[in-house]
């Protein structure tokens, strides 16, 4: 949470995430390289250079596809928050990897000429008409630009400044990259000598990552109570709701999250102030709504996040009768809290 700009704080567990994600970057070149060596001997055997340069860019490619995983993960099993709790750290290894892999292409492959490198990248091959000798380094150079964008306004300083859905939008983009990637990686294997395996992977990933997002977002519709557009929609018994745990409606394309704790209902905006984590699927922590994503908090009964921190989230109206949940589509004015619903309320509806 933000009140003001604080460099980049590591904590041990941060510390042992960076950790193990280097260790992890490092086995994965070691043994890509050994590997690469044994099947490519002989004639076929690529320069040491070359087989960093390759072993670079799938590992960064594996990385971008570890991230792009956590997210449905997270929200099919609860058991993925931690490794989502740290995404950013990742995203912005993968960017320097991926870096490491560019600049490798760009000194090993245009660092020799008389013209600049970029120039010599831009320039040498500039067949877009054709699909077999298609520049796809160019793919890969725009998809970097958005990796490096990505990474460089990762911290929260940047989240606060830019606001949150434009921080959100400009974070969104790295779909844009992966897709950026997966034709950079498919037409390159096209003339690069590298055989099946890498475009075969490739689509691989491309499936699993889809299908995951898919799965999601199937799981999540299901969760959602559609409501109609009464004034008041039904919840639920209140006893369906997990004590300290919410249920979530659908209203108007907007979500819910109706909480119970202590025997009363409140109803907030499903979406965190932060990076839009679904509060439905966090719990109430010392009296607090508490993110499942980073653990932002915010009291059930204002969306005001405790002292000293400044972020709000709306709240709705909501009301218990006959032992049933309802809450009203229509935000509570932001100016003062809503009151909570309490259980003792069913005996008069
Ligand atoms: C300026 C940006 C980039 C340039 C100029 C570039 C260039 C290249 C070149 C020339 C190859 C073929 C290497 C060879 O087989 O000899 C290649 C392969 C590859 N690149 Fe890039 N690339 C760039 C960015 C990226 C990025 C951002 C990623 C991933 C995040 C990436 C992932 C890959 C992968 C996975 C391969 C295939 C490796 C293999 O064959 O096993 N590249 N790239
Ligand atoms: S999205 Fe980061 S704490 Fe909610």
């Amino acid at each position: 949470m933000s009140v003001a700009y604080r460099a980049v704080q590591w904590s041990g567990h941060k510390r042992v995430y960076d950790a193990v994600a280097v260790a992890g970057i490092a086995l994965f070149v070691a043994v890509f390289f050994t590997v690469s060596k044994v099947i490519h001997a002989g004639d076929r055997a690529a320069s040491d250079e070359i087989l960093l340069i390759r072993a670079s860019g799938a590992c960064a490619m594996v990385m971008l596809h570890l991230i792009l995983c956590i997210g449905p993960l997270a929200r099919l099993n609860p058991v993925f928050l931690p490794v989502l709790y740290n995404r950013r750290h990742l995203g912005v290894l993968t960017a320097l990897v991926a870096m490491i892999h560019a600049l490798g292409v760009i000194g090993y492959y245009h660092g020799f000429g008389v013209v600049s490198p970029l120039v010599s990248l831009l320039e040498s091959n500039t067949n877009v008409g054709s699909l077999r000798a298609f520049p796809f380094e160019w793919l890969g150079l725009a998809a970097l630009v958005i990796l490096l964008i990505m990474a460089a306004t990762s911290h929260d300083f940047w989240l606060k400044n830019l606001s949150p859905a434009v921080w959100k939008r400009l974070h969104m983009l790295v779909y844009v990259a992966y897709a950026l990637l997966v034709g950079h990686v498919a037409l390159g294997s096209l003339q690069a000598d590298t055989g099946w395996l890498t475009p075969t992977l490739t689509l691989a990933g491309l499936a699993v990552i889809s299908s995951l997002h898919i799965a999601a977002a199937g799981r999540e519709s299901r969760r959602d109570k559609i409501a109609g557009d009464s004034d008041w929609i039904d919840v639920g018994a209140i006893d369906e709701i997990p004590e300290s745990r919410a249920r979530t409606v659908c209203a108007g394309g907007e979500r819910i999250a109706v909480f119970k704790h202590n025997g009363a209902v409140s109803a907030v905006s499903n979406l965190c102030a932060h990076q839009g984590g679904p509060l439905g699927e966090g719990k109430i922590i010392d009296g607090c709504i508490t993110c499942p994503w980073h653990g932002w908090q915010y009291r059930p009964e204002d969306g005001r996040s405790p002292p000293p921190f400044k972020e709000q989230i709306a709240t709705y109206p909501v009301r218990i009768t006959a032992g049933r949940v309802q809450v009203s589509p229509r935000p509570s004015p932001q100016t003062g809290p809503a009151s909570p619903a309490q259980r003792k309320e069913r005996a008069h509806g």
